[in-house]
């Protein structure tokens, strides 16, 4: 969506807050020995809670309030049995409505004991996050996020999943403008207006080019599987650069 007001703003920042505590809250409750089941309760009871609904559940029929990936998976992992063990990298990808605003955000958490290459693998991850966003702005080139997280991908010597795009969101969980790369793209040539709302979310990997499927209509596995990470943030372009509507306690 565009903003255009400050009451879409509000509304806005509202389910923004609302998605990033959920997901600040899931990733103190990671513990080995519970289910990601366990974990997408915690999520569901604080966006219940808020006055929140699952976006994924209620736009996609997603059978969970969230999606929690473990180590292979990279996405859109189904909540269910597996259970949590020591030295698992956990994704949380936290995305809700309410009073028709969507807000979407996402993060990996390495469970102890982390290796030294997970370790600087999340750190990486949150960099080539803040890479993209810095790159938004009212007038700038979409292009210009793919380009940022590319070089930094590129001089730390990482991968980017290439068919996981980042995109619009504000009045759907998807919507215009759709397919925004985070790797470099020469085709790209639109530009940000004042107002948009869009996700940043880069798939940082030690290995892995593309997301594929597996067994279940939802999970997607890194290709060639390796260790992937994503941080995601939902933004709003201005004349003065990004805002960050997914900051927890903003
Ligand atoms: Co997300
Ligand atoms: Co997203």
């Amino acid at each position: 969506m565009t903003v255009s007001n400050d009451d879409e703003l509000a509304g806005l920042k509202r389910i923004g807050r609302i998605v990033a505590e959920t997901l600040e809250v899931m990733g103190r409750a990671i513990e080995p020995g519970m289910t990601t089941r366990d974990l997408d309760g915690v999520g569901r009871a604080f966006l219940e809670a808020a006055g929140a609904r699952s976006a994924p559940e209620t736009v996609y029929g997603f059978p969970g309030a969230t999606c929690i990936s473990v180590n292979e998976e990279i996405a859109h992992g189904i909540p269910g049995d597996r259970r949590i063990g020591p030295g698992d990298l956990v994704n949380i990808d936290v995305s809700a409505e309410k009073d028709g605003y969507f807000a979407d955000t996402g993060a990996s958490f390495a469970v102890p004991p982390v290796t030294r290459r997970v370790e600087r693998l999340c750190k990486d991850g949150r960099r080539a996050m803040w890479a993209g966003l810095r790159q938004v702005g009212a007038g700038k080139p979409l292009s210009g996020i793919g380009r940022a997280v590319g070089t930094f991908a590129g001089k730390n010597g990482y991968t980017l999943v290439r068919n996981l795009a980042s995109h619009g969101v504000g009045l759907s969980l998807h919507e215009e403008p759709t397919e925004i790369a985070t790797w470099p793209d020469p085709s790209e040539r639109r530009i940000m207006t004042e107002g948009m709302v869009l996700t940043v979310e880069p798939f940082l990997s030690l290995g892995a080019d593309f997301a594929e499927d597996g067994g279940d209509p939802w999970t997607l596995y890194s290709r060639p599987r390796a260790l992937t990470v994503q941080y995601e943030h939902t933004v709003v372009a201005t004349r003065n650069g990004p805002l960050i509507l997914t900051m927890a306690g903003a």
